[in-house]
Parts: C-alpha cells; sequence; structure tokens
C-alpha cells in the first residue's frame, strides 16, 4: 500500500509544491513540507529566532557589563524568568499547531475528492478501482528502423498514454568510447584475418556503423541520445488488458522493436507515463538523431500525391495538398461549416477542378448558386419548380443493360418499389401499417397495369404515372384516405410536378438541379425524386462522378430521406460515384441514425469555420484535439481541417483568380461581374 501512496502522491505532487487553497491535508508526510512556513510563523510568540541561536550583541551587553553582584543576580533571575516563558510559549504554540493540525485532517481536501479508492498493484498489472493497468516498455530496435513506426500504435483506438524520454548525451564522451569501440572491433577483425578465417559479414558491419557513426558525429551532423519509451495500457477487465497487450507485442515486434512488460515494476511504469517528467523505470537505449527522427508519433503532415487535384494549402508548411479522393476507401466527402464558412465556394472549386480530370458532376443547388458555374462550363441547368417545364416522373424504373436477365429485371422493379414507398412515405406523411399495404399492393399493380413485368423487355413500356396510380387507389374501398391525399399531386396545385412523363435528360457531364424555387415544405420531397433519378442514372452507367447535395440538412430532417442519401453513399463506391454532403450543423446532422452513418461512410471530412456553440459536437463527432479545435474556431473563411482517411491536415482552400470569379457567391462580387458584362444581376439569373 505505501506503493499506492506514492502513486497518488506522485500525482499531487505539483499540487502541494503551491500553497494549497485549502491547507486541510490528509497525508501529514506530504504536507510537511508547505506547512514549514506556517512553523516559523509560531516565533511571533516567542523571541525571534535569531536570539535563541546567536545572542545579538544588544541582548548580550548587560551580561558583560554587569560586575556587581547586585546587577548579577537581577540579571540572573530576569533570564531564568525568560527562559520560562519561552519554553511555555512554545509549549502552546506546540499544542496550538497540534490542535490545528488534527483539525485539518478532518477536512476534505482536493486529494480526497481525485484519489482512487483503491489501488491495488501486483507484480503484472495495477487495479485503480475498476480499471486494469499495464506498462510495457520497449528494450530492443532493429539495426534499421523505419520512419513513423510509432503510428500503427498510436491509432490503435483504445485508451493508452505513451511515455517518451529523451537524453542528449554529450558528443566528445561518446566519441571517445565509439573510438575504443571501434578499436576492439578492427582488432577482432585483423584477428580473424591472420587466422586465415572467412570473412564475418557482422563483425565487418558493425565497424561500418561505428565509423559511419563517428564521422557524422564529428561533423556535427549528428548528436547521439538516449532514447527510453512506455506505453501504459487500460482495460476494464484483465482479459481485455491481456489481449491488448498481445495486440501491441505483436504489433511492435513486426518491425522487430521488441517491448516487455515491465513486471513486478507497474508501480513505476505507471508513474513514468503519467504527465510528471519522472522517468522511474530507465531503461533507455542508444539512438542517433536519425533514428530517434522515427518515433516522431505522427502520421505524415503531407498530404501531396502524384495524382488527383489541388485541395488547398497545407497550414502546417504551406505544401499544397493535391490529393485524389477516389484513391481512397470511398470517395465519400462530409463539409461542415457555419454559413458563409466557405462550404459551397469550396466544392465548386472541387468540382471545377474535377471535371478537368474527366468526371461528371451532378448536383443539388437548394439556393441558385451553381448557375454561373454551370454556365461557364456549359453544363445542363435544370429548374425544379412548379413553375418550369423541366420534369421528372417518379415511376421511371432505372434503364436495363441490353443482355439483363430476369432476375436482374425483377430487382429493378423491386428496387423501383422499395423508393417510390420511401416518396409516398414524405408525400402522404406517416401511413399506418394498412395504407402501409394498400400502398405496397397498389404499385405493384399499377407496374403491372402498363405491362411492365419482370420480363426485360416488359420494362421499356413507358412507365405509369402518378394519375394512374391514383386509378388504381380509386379502385381499393380502404384506400379513401390515400386517394384523398393523393388529389392535390394528381390534379391539384402539384400535378404538374409529379403527374408527367420526365422530359430531361442529363447526358451532360455537368447537371445541376436547382431547387431553390420550391416551396420549403416541398423540398425534401423533390430532393428524394431528384436523388432518385441521378441515382438509377449512376447505376445504369459506370463512370467517374461526384454528386454533390449541398445543404443537405433540410433532408436529413426527415427520416426517408435521410435514409436514402445514406444508402447512396453506402453503394456509392461500387458505381464509381464519391457522393459529397454539404450540411451546417454538425448537431442537426446527427439528430437521427442516419447522419453518423454518413459520416462514418465519407473518407473525406472537410472541417472549415465552426461557431462556438457547435464546436463541442464537432470535436466529439470527429474525434479531434483540443488543438484542432481551436484552429476550427479561430479559421477565417476558407480554413479548417481536411481529414483524408487517417491524414488530417489544416487546409487553406484558395482559389485562381479566374476560378474566384466563377465560383464566388458573393452577391457584390457577382453585382460587379454583372455590370462588367453590361447587365443587371436580374438579367444574368433569368438567362
Ligand atoms: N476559399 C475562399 N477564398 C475566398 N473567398 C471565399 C472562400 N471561401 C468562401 N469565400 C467567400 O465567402 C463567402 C461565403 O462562402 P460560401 O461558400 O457561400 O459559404 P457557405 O456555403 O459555407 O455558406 C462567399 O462570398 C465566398 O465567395
Ligand atoms: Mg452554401
Amino acid at each position: 500500500m505505501d506503493d499506492a501512496k506514492k502513486i497518488i502522491d506522485s500525482i499531487l505532487a505539483p499540487a502541494t509544491n503551491n500553497p494549497p487553497v485549502n491547507t486541510g491535508m490528509a497525508n501529514p508526510t506530504a504536507t510537511a513540507q508547505p506547512m514549514q512556513p506556517v512553523q516559523i510563523n509560531t516565533t511571533s510568540v516567542g523571541a525571534p529566532a535569531q536570539v535563541q541561536t546567536e545572542p545579538s550583541p544588544v541582548a548580550a551587553a548587560p551580561q558583560k557589563k554587569g560586575f556587581s553582584l547586585f546587577g548579577s543576580r537581577t540579571m540572573s533571575i530576569d533570564i531564568g524568568k525568560q527562559k520560562e516563558e519561552e519554553r511555555l510559549k512554545k509549549e502552546a504554540a506546540k499544542r496550538e499547531e497540534e490542535a490545528r493540525r488534527t483539525y485539518e485532517k478532518g477536512l476534505a481536501s482536493i486529494r480526497d475528492l481525485i484519489a482512487p479508492s483503491s489501488v491495488q498493484i501486483t507484480p503484472n498489472y495495477i487495479v485503480i478501482n475498476d480499471l486494469f493497468i499495464r506498462t510495457l516498455f520497449i528494450f530492443n530496435y532493429p539495426r534499421y528502423i523505419f520512419p513513423n513506426w510509432l503510428s500503427p500504435l498510436i491509432n490503435i483506438d483504445q485508451t493508452m498514454d505513451i511515455g517518451m524520454f529523451i537524453y542528449p548525451r554529450d558528443t566528445k564522451g561518446v566519441l571517445d568510447t565509439l573510438r575504443k569501440r571501434s578499436g576492439q572491433v578492427q582488432a577482432a577483425l585483423q584477428n580473424e584475418a591472420e587466422k586465415g578465417l572467412v570473412r564475418n559479414p557482422e563483425l565487418e558491419g558493425a565497424y561500418q556503423d561505428i565509423e559511419e557513426l563517428r564521422d557524422r558525429l564529428t561533423r556535427g551532423e549528428e548528436k547521439l541520445f538516449q532514447f527510453a519509451i512506455y506505453i501504459t495500457i487500460y482495460s476494464k477487465t484483465l482479459d481485455e488488458l491481456d489481449m491488448l497487450s498481445s495486440r501491441i507485442e505483436s504489433q511492435l515486434g513486426g518491425s522487430l522493436i521488441y517491448s516487455k512488460r515491465a513486471g513486478f515494476q507497474m508501480s513505476e511504469g505507471f508513474r513514468s507515463t503519467i504527465p510528471l517528467g519522472s522517468d522511474l523505470l530507465d531503461v533507455a537505449r542508444n539512438m542517433n538523431t536519425g533514428a530517434l527522427s522515427t518515433a516522431f508519433p505522427f502520421a505524415s503532415m503531407d498530404l501531396t500525391s502524384n495524382e488527383g487535384i489541388m485541395y488547398g494549402i497545407n497550414r502546417h508548411n504551406n505544401s499544397l495538398i493535391i490529393f485524389d479522393r477516389f484513391s481512397l476507401e470511398n470517395a465519400n466527402a462530409v463539409v461542415f461549416a457555419k454559413s458563409g464558412g466557405g462550404k459551397s465556394y469550396s466544392v465548386k472549386l472541387e468540382a471545377l477542378r474535377y471535371m478537368m480530370t474527366g468526371a461528371e458532376i451532378i448536383i443539388i443547388d437548394p439556393e441558385n448558386e451553381y448557375k454561373n458555374l454551370c454556365k461557364v462550363v456549359g453544363g445542363s441547368f435544370l429548374n425544379m419548380s412548379l413553375s418550369s417545364d423541366d420534369r421528372i416522373n417518379p415511376f421511371d424504373l432505372t434503364k436495363l443493360p441490353d443482355n439483363a436477365t430476369e432476375a436482374e429485371a425483377e430487382d429493378n422493379i423491386r428496387n423501383a418499389l422499395i423508393t417510390l414507398k420511401g416518396l409516398f412515405n414524405l408525400l402522404l406523411g406517416s401511413m399506418n401499417p394498412e395504407e402501409d399495404a394498400i400502398v405496397e399492393k397498389a404499385l405493384a399493380d399499377v407496374y403491372t397495369s402498363k405491362g411492365i413485368s419482370k420480363d426485360p423487355q416488359s420494362q421499356k413500356n413507358p412507365p405509369p404515372l402518378m394519375s394512374d396510380f391514383h386509378e388504381v387507389l380509386k379502385k381499393i374501398p380502404q384506400a379513401d384516405s390515400i386517394v384523398k391525399r393523393l388529389d392535390r399531386y394528381v390534379t391539384g396545385t402539384f400535378s404538374n410536378f409529379f403527374n408527367q412523363p420526365t422530359n430531361i435528360n442529363m447526358n451532360n457531364p455537368f447537371v445541376v438541379f436547382n431547387i431553390r424555387d420550391l416551396e420549403a415544405s416541398f423540398r425534401p420531397i423533390a430532393m428524394y425524386m431528384v436523388l432518385d433519378f441521378i441515382w438509377s442514372k449512376i447505376k445504369h452507367e459506370k463512370k467517374k462522378r461526384l454528386l454533390i447535395v449541398d445543404e443537405a440538412w433540410t433532408m436529413m430532417e426527415h427520416e426517408d430521406a435521410a435514409r436514402f442519401i445514406f444508402s447512396i453513399a453506402k453503394r456509392a463506391r461500387k458505381y464509381y460515384c464519391g457522393l459529397t454532403t454539404i450540411a451546417q450543423d454538425v448537431e442537426d446532422f446527427l439528430g437521427n441514425k442516419y447522419g453518423k452513418a454518413i459520416i462514418t461512410n465519407s473518407s473525406l471530412q472537410l472541417l472549415l469555420r465552426q461557431s462556438p456553440a457547435s464546436i463541442e459536437a464537432v470535436t466529439k463527432t470527429f474525434n479531434l484535439t483540443q488543438a484542432e479545435a481551436a484552429l476550427l474556431l479561430e479559421s477565417g473563411v476558407g480554413e479548417g481541417l481536411f481529414f483524408a482517411g487517417l491524414n488530417h491536415v489544416a487546409i487553406k482552400i484558395i482559389a485562381s483568380y479566374t476560378e474566384d470569379q466563377i465560383v464566388t457567391t458573393s452577391p457584390k462580387q457577382q453585382i460587379e461581374q454583372a455590370a462588367a458584362a453590361g447587365t443587371t444581376l436580374e438579367q444574368t439569373e433569368k438567362t
């Protein structure tokens, strides 16, 4: 238990160096230090301390002078009295001090609050409360060590503390030792040669290494260090702890780095990895600068690859971030920032640059922001609104390839039915189980009524329209309420939008669906229809594509819509498609379970400027460090963090002058551009 006390003491040691706020410390031995000043205070009761030890000249003077009998007697009585008084005072002070200590012992202190209720130290692990703890140390490294060998260890998703101690060594002393060592090895080599033995590569290697190191040390190119590294792992159970230990040992062993458990030294090991800077295990190995630098625990800060597009500038080192999102596990991306943070701007830039690599771009634009870009690249801009002429029929089937089998055709209809059911969930509001069954049946019937079946050829027939579905429903007696709710999509105000055959074509490498002019409540439905239409197209023909959903949070509020985006995110990879989801508020986005899943299914994550209100949720969702969170708070427009797989870099998104002119969303710039072209902004928007 003595050790346990040491652990607690060492954790709390820094606190006791400063006079604690609450002096009621429970541990008298540890508090002896800071309490000393208080003891000195007791001299205020008696004479000043110096009088007792070293009589001052003034106090001594009467003694020397008083040689007369009378005089000397009074003096000695005086002194006797004084001594007695002093003794009494000292005793009183001592009692007072003891009383104070006893009182303070009874006070709860910070120490009491934070100390664990139990610490058990065994030769193989420590148990603090219910947590099992073990420390490992590295005792041997290979001759060649690869950069970033620590990173797989750090990336294990487990709590661990790693303590590194780097002791610089005096080069002069090292050189002397190396010289001796070099002499010995050389002698051994010579000896073997004289005996006529075959050459010994091991000795030769050692000799070369020593000589090389001596050269480098002498020239000052390298320095010598001693390096110690300890890893403390934490687990809820002993089994888990054992498993984790083995995992770490084999992980390191894979790079020929050998570790051991700090048997019988668990307490020392644990204390060496808490941030106190005390190395109690003392297992250090010699390393030169080059080898030591490989232990730098961070993945490369560079994100410059040979292919892809330029995303921006790396704010750590001003290198370029050049990257191909299609090289990742999936090509999906999420972009989060507060309004005006530069989300649309950066996504537009990315789209523009990806077009140059031959990718097709499809955008859902709820703010009418992509028009200029679309015009410049000669894309097709489709207006999804009640008054426009661009139409999508939600009953369209995905086009099958010419050699499609019956099974594929059947699958095709089944998929269409699933998406249509999602759409009707949005259109009709919540449905009870009976209504659900009715809609399902009617959907199947309406395709049959048009002669569409699992025969691949039959799927070339014109698909049904909303009014056909309405007719089928009317014939079902229990479908009354559904029929009524569906009326407005067939004959009412919305019929134009829903009850027409598809007349748009997507044979343009850049297509924008503008849904700004749709009624807000109607937008998720339109987005759903549009996404379904796009998804059919993507499934029909594999091609490198980016599908961008701006302000996706409007859709995420609706479960069916969110589920649909998620299913696209999950399957996009198979079709060589990358989905980009843009949203403002992480918390909103995580409001339903699909939000989180979309984020985890996106290998690329771009976080731009965040508001203080949302930073906590962002930090939690993306496992940011404190420094990263701070960086996001103080970022300017177009600045933030760029995560590609395991790489994290701070990014600044920059555009060339021409690009900026094309992608800007600043109204001021747009008006200036329009004026320069001799028109007004309204006129430009209309064309
Ligand atoms: N990287 C950038 N460089 C220069 N201006 C930018 C950059 N990013 C955004 N902007 C400007 O900031 C404003 C807001 O950008 P925008 O992309 O519309 O924000 P969000 O979509 O996040 O609301 C626009 O005027 C845009 O031109
Ligand atoms: Mg925007």
